[in-house]
């Protein structure tokens, strides 16, 4: 038998238990309704400063689940005439040299450069300029050229920036094809989404400038075995294409390129260089990455006329490189950064402009 005091302290003990039950479903459902109300929470640029934070943000994103694209069983769902284009459109990406460098059997329009020396594992891989949402993003509106902006003309602009040459011909055959490849990675992904895992890893800020005499250093240390120490890359010995890709001089990406806005190329290589790493297996930390990536493109490089990009300069990245701009910050702050002084200008006159 119980005493009645026994009972009583049962039953404390069982509200308690049902209070603290209450309290893990109600904290539950609120994260529920955060997630709904807000998306998927994920580490932004903004969110964090400093390079103590790295290891944070490093294990945040290890936890994403990035998109896998599609699976060759996926292509045997095509017609072999498709099918054939898609493997095409592949090839020219992994081995662009071959058939359009300046030696190559088809025509002769870019730098030597591959697709895939930028866009990994044939534009596959997480973080590393994967291709997954081309097809369910364009057409778009780019700031860059003020246009809305096709498949083709992205492509394009690939080659006449990142590869330094001319644009493909888009009835070509090749341009089909890289078409078709593209169509295909898009497989599954739905209309106007950028999956997990797309284009290029979103460093945090430092709250310094990023320093090209440190990355120099970084530069000796961690890449110049392979990248050579004057950046010129190494060709094959069929001197067609590159084992590894040049970073500067006259056989690299111009100033037009994506990468030569240093948040790019920091990003680009912490989540994929020195070779073997990945977003969940980086080799630098941030502050690395950002003096390296000031280092490379403080280095001379074929200068695009930039003169038709940017219409608006108001809408011009923090890290454009050349002005005019619509704040009063130098090119050489938008170069190298500090970055949060600038972005802070760029928010609060949006905010403006809204009102
Ligand atoms: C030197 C590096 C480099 C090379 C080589 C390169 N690209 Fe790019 N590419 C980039 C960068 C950087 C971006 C922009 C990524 C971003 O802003 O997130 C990009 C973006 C793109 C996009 C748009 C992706 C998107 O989701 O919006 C396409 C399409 C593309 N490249 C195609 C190509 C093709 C085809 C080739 C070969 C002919 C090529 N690229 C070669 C660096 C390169
Ligand atoms: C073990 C050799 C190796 C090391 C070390 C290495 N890379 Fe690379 N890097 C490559 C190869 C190979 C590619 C092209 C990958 C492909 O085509 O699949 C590449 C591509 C690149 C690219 C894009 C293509 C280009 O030429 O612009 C950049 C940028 C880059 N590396 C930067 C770096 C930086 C910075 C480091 C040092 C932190 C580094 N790499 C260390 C082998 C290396």
């Amino acid at each position: 038998m119980m005493s009645p005091d026994d009972s009583v302290v049962k039953l404390i003990r069982s509200l308690k238990l049902l209070t603290g039950l209450l309290a893990v479903v109600f904290g539950l459902f609120s994260v529920f309704l955060l997630v709904v109300l807000f998306g998927k929470p994920e580490p932004g640029p903004d969110q964090a400063a400093g390079e103590k934070l790295t290891e944070t943000k490093t294990a945040d994103i290890a936890r994403l689940m990035p998109w896998k694209g599609p699976s060759e069983s996926d292509l045997s769902k095509l017609t072999p005439a498709e099918q054939q284009m898609v493997r095409y459109g592949k090839e020219l990406i992994v081995h662009t040299s071959d058939y359009l460098g300046p030696k190559g059997s088809v025509k002769h329009l870019s730098n030597g450069m591959n697709c895939q020396n930028c866009h990994l594992d044939a534009g596959t891989k997480p973080w590393g300029n994967n291709y997954f949402a081309v097809e369910a993003t364009y057409p778009k509106f780019r700031a860059r050229s003020g246009k809305i902006e096709s498949q083709a003309k992205r492509i394009n602009d690939c080659f006449e920036r990142s590869l330094n040459g001319k644009g493909l011909d888009e009835q070509s055959n090749e341009m089909r094809a890289l078409l078709a490849y593209m169509k295909w990675l898009g497989t599954g992904v739905p209309p106007k989404q950028a999956p997990d895992g797309i284009g290029i890893y979103k460093m945090n800020d430092l709250d310094r400038a990023a320093d090209p005499v440190a990355g120099k250093a970084v530069y000796e240390q961690k890449c110049q075995s392979c990248h050579q120490p004057a950046g010129e890359g190494m060709l094959a010995s069929d001197e067609i294409h590159y084992l590894f890709p040049p970073l500067w001089g006259k056989h690299s990406y111009n100033t037009g390129a994506g990468l030569y806005r240093i948040s790019n190329l920091a990003g680009y290589v912490k989540a994929n260089m020195p070779l073997g790493a990945s977003y969940d297996a980086p080799q630098l930390i941030d502050g690395q990455a950002w003096d390296v990536a000031a280092f490379i493109n403080s280095m001379p490089r074929p200068r695009k006329d930039l003169s038709k990009d940017w219409p608006n300069p108001a809408d011009k990245p923090f890290d454009h490189p050349f002005g005019p701009y619509a704040d009063p910050f130098s090119e050489k702050q938008h170069k190298y950064g500090p970055f949060n002084p600038i972005k802070d200008w760029q928010k609060r006159h949006k905010n403006l402009d809204a009102r």
